[in-house]
C-alpha cells in the first residue's frame, strides 16, 4: 500500500523538472498487468444484461414470447424498477441508443428537467453559497422524470408486443414481491434513516427490525402506479392520480415539480454520434451527455498508440490512456452542456485535427499536471455512481444500450407517498454554483447551470460498436463521472487486449477525470513495480474502492453472442 501515497513535496519537485526526465523506460510492457480470467455467458440468439437476474429474466421472457429488444428494454426498464430500486427507476430518467437490424439507428433522450419554478440560485444561500443537501436530499432535489414518457415513445415507435404485455412484467414483481439480494438488503437498512427523515410514509422500510437477504420485498403502492401506467399509458403516470400524487408529495415537502411541468414533459429523439476506432464504427450518445462526445475524442486521442504493444495496464498504456482523459474532462467542463439551451461545439470537439493537437502537448514519460490543461473557467460537476445499465441483442439483431438513473443511491429519497416510487436527485448534477467547487472538491462551468426546462448534463454514456455494418459489441454502465473511463477500457479490453466480454468488463479499471489531479486505481488494477513507474513519471495514484456495473454483449464471428455481467453487483447475463 505504501506505493500509493505520493509526497506533495515531491509531486511538485517532479511537477517542475520534467524537462530532465523523458528517458524511455525500457521494460514498461513488461510491467503490465497479466489479464484476469474470467468465463463469458455465451448464446445463439439472444441476450440481455443487466444489474438484476429478475430484470434480465423479464427481459428474455418478453424476447421468447416474440417480443423485440426494444419491448423487452421497456419491460427491464420497469423491472428494474421495482427490483433494483437503488437505481432503476420510473422517477427518474435516462438514454437509449438502439441500432436496428436493418441499420437504422436512433438516441432516445429521456433526461429529467428542471421544473419550470426552478432558478439558478435555487440551491444557494444569500451570501451566494451552496446549501449543504439542497440539491441532493428531499424534494428540491427532484427533476421532472422522464422515464414513463420516454418508455411510451420507445414503445410507440418500435415495440411489437401490446404495451400490457411488457408493463405487466413488473406489476408482477411489484405484487407478488422480490427475493432481496445481500447487497439490495444492505442498501436499504443503510439508507433507513434517511427515508425516514424525508418522508412521513416507511415505505421501503421493514415494517419492524432490517431487511435481510433472501426476503420477499413486496411493493403494493408501486404495483398500483405500474398498473396505471400498464392502462393508461402515459396518463397513467404524468396526469390523473399518480401526477395528483406527485403534487400532494410536493406540497408536502415543499418541493417545486406542478402539475404543469408533468404534463409538459417530452423525450426527445436525437442524432447519435458516430467514431472510428481501429476499424470498429462507434455509435453513442450526444448532448445533454458528455459521455458521447469524450468517449469519441480519447478514442481519436488514443488510435495513433499501440497499446496492446504497450501491454495491459503497463506503465506506458496507463500514461497515455491518462493523459487522454485528463485532456478531454478538461474540455467536458469547460464546453459541455444541454444543447437546447447553449452551443455545444461537438463538431469542432470531434475533428482529428483538434484532438491530436490536444495531445501534442503530451510529454513522453511523465505526466502533465493538470493546472497546465485547464481551458477554461469550468470544471466537472459531481455525478453519483448510482445509475444503471442494461444491454439487450434479439434474435433479429436488434441492440439496445440503455443507461437509467435517479443519480444518487435511491435519488431523493422521496418515495411519492401512495404511489410507492422514489423520485430522483438529478437537479444535482446541474452546477449549483458555477464555478465554485462541492463537498467532492468538484464545480461546474456555465454552459450547465439551472434554468427552467433545461435537462442536466449527464455521463452517461451508451455505446454500440459495429464492424463491417453488423452489430459488434453492445456496451454501458453506470458510475456517475467515471462512466466515461469505464465504457472506453471495456472498449480497449475487447479491441486492443482481445478480451472476452466477462474478462472486458470484470478486469480493475482505472480512472483519472482531470481534477483531483489523480489515477484512482481499483484493487489489483495496477502491479506494484508500475505502481513505482508512474509515480516516479509524475503520476498521483489514489486505490479506491470498486466502481461502475459495466454490461456487455459481444457478437461473435458467426453470429453467437457473448455476454459480460459486472461482477462487481448482482448483474446478469442470461438469454438463448
Ligand atoms: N446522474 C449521473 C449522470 O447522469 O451522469
Amino acid at each position: 500500500m505504501k506505493r500509493f501515497f505520493y509526497p506533495l513535496a515531491l509531486a511538485g519537485l517532479l511537477a517542475c523538472s520534467t524537462a530532465q526526465n523523458t528517458t524511455a523506460p525500457t521494460a514498461s510492457a513488461a510491467l503490465a498487468t497479466p489479464v484476469p480470467a474470467a468465463t463469458p455467458v455465451i448464446t445463439d440468439k439472444a441476450m440481455v444484461v443487466s444489474a438484476h437476474p429478475e430484470a434480465t429474466r423479464v427481459g428474455v421472457d418478453i424476447l421468447r414470447k416474440g417480443g423485440n429488444a426494444y419491448d423487452a428494454a421497456v419491460a427491464v426498464q420497469f423491472a428494474l424498477a421495482v427490483v433494483f430500486p437503488v437505481a432503476g427507476n420510473i422517477g427518474g430518467g435516462g438514454f437509449l441508443l438502439y441500432r436496428g437490424a436493418d441499420g437504422r439507428e436512433g438516441a432516445l433522450d429521456f433526461r429529467e428537467t428542471a421544473p419550470a419554478a426552478a432558478t439558478r440560485d435555487m440551491y444557494l444561500d444569500q451570501q451566494g453559497n451552496v446549501i449543504p443537501d439542497l440539491s441532493t436530499l428531499g424534494h428540491l432535489a427532484a427533476g421532472v422524470p422522464g422515464t414513463v414518457a420516454g418508455m411510451v415513445e420507445l414503445h410507440q415507435k418500435l415495440g411489437k408486443l401490446p404495451w400490457k404485455d411488457v408493463v405487466q412484467p413488473a406489476v408482477d414483481l411489484a405484487a407478488k414481491g422480490v427475493v432481496l439480494t445481500e447487497k439490495e438488503a444492505a442498501g436499504l437498512n443503510r439508507t433507513r434513516d434517511t427515508f425516514l427523515k424525508v418522508n412521513q410514509s416507511a415505505a421501503l422500510l421493514r415494517t419492524q427490525g432490517e431487511w435481510k437477504a433472501g426476503e420477499n420485498f413486496v411493493q403494493a403502492e408501486l404495483a398500483r402506479t405500474l398498473e396505471r401506467i400498464r392502462d393508461q399509458g402515459r396518463a397513467g403516470f404524468y396526469e390523473g392520480e399518480t401526477a395528483n400524487l406527485i403534487a400532494a408529495e410536493m406540497q408536502r415537502g415543499k418541493g417545486i415539480i406542478s402539475k404543469q411541468d408533468l404534463a409538459n414533459y417530452q423525450p426527445k429523439w436525437r442524432t447519435p454520434l458516430h467514431g472510428q476506432y481501429r476499424g470498429y464504427e462507434v455509435l453513442t450518445f450526444p448532448p445533454p451527455s458528455s459521455g458521447g462526445v469524450a468517449l469519441l475524442q480519447m478514442l481519436q486521442m488514443l488510435e495513433p498508440y499501440n497499446l496492446g504493444k504497450a501491454g495491459w495496464h503497463s506503465p506506458q498504456a496507463t500514461h497515455w490512456i491518462t493523459e487522454a482523459q485528463r485532456r478531454v474532462y478538461a474540455d467536458r467542463a469547460t464546453y459541455l452542456g444541454d444543447p437546447d439551451f447553449g452551443r455545444v461545439p461537438v463538431a469542432q470537439l470531434l475533428e482529428k485535427p483538434y484532438n491530436k493537437q490536444r495531445m501534442a502537448s503530451t510529454l513522453p514519460y511523465r505526466a502533465t499536471p493538470s493546472a497546465q490543461i485547464a481551458a477554461g473557467a469550468g470544471l466537472p460537476a459531481y455525478e453519483s455512481d448510482q445509475t444503471t445499465h442494461y444491454n439487450i441483442v434479439d434474435a433479429q439483431g436488434n441492440a439496445v444500450s440503455c443507461t437509467t438513473t435517479l443519480n444518487g443511491a435511491y435519488g431523493s429519497k422521496v418515495v411519492v407517498a401512495g404511489a410507492g416510487f422514489l423520485l430522483n436527485n438529478e437537479m444535482d448534477d446541474f452546477s449549483s454554483k458555477p464555478g465554485t467547487p462541492n463537498a467532492y472538491g468538484l464545480v461546474g462551468g456555465a454552459a450547465n447551470a439551472i434554468a427552467p426546462g433545461k435537462r442536466m448534463l449527464s455521463s452517461m454514456t451508451p455505446a454500440i460498436l459495429t464492424k463491417n455494418k453488423e452489430v459488434a459489441l453492445v456496451v454501458g454502465t453506470p458510475g456517475g463521472s467515471t462512466i466515461i473511463t469505464s465504457v472506453l477500457q471495456a472498449i480497449l479490453n475487447t479491441v486492443d487486449y482481445g478480451m472476452n466480454a466477462q474478462q472486458a468488463v470484470g478486469a480493475p479499471r482505472l480512472h483519472h477525470q482531470w481534477l483531483p489531479d489523480q489515477i484512482d486505481v481499483e484493487a489489483g488494477a495496477l502491479r506494484p513495480a508500475a505502481q513505482d513507474t508512474l509515480q516516479a513519471r509524475g503520476y498521483r495514484l489514489n486505490p479506491r474502492a470498486p466502481w461502475g456495473r459495466v454490461e456487455a454483449i459481444r457478437v461473435l464471428p458467426g453470429g453467437k453472442l457473448e455476454g459480460g455481467a459486472d461482477p462487481r453487483g448482482d448483474d446478469s447475463a442470461q438469454g438463448y
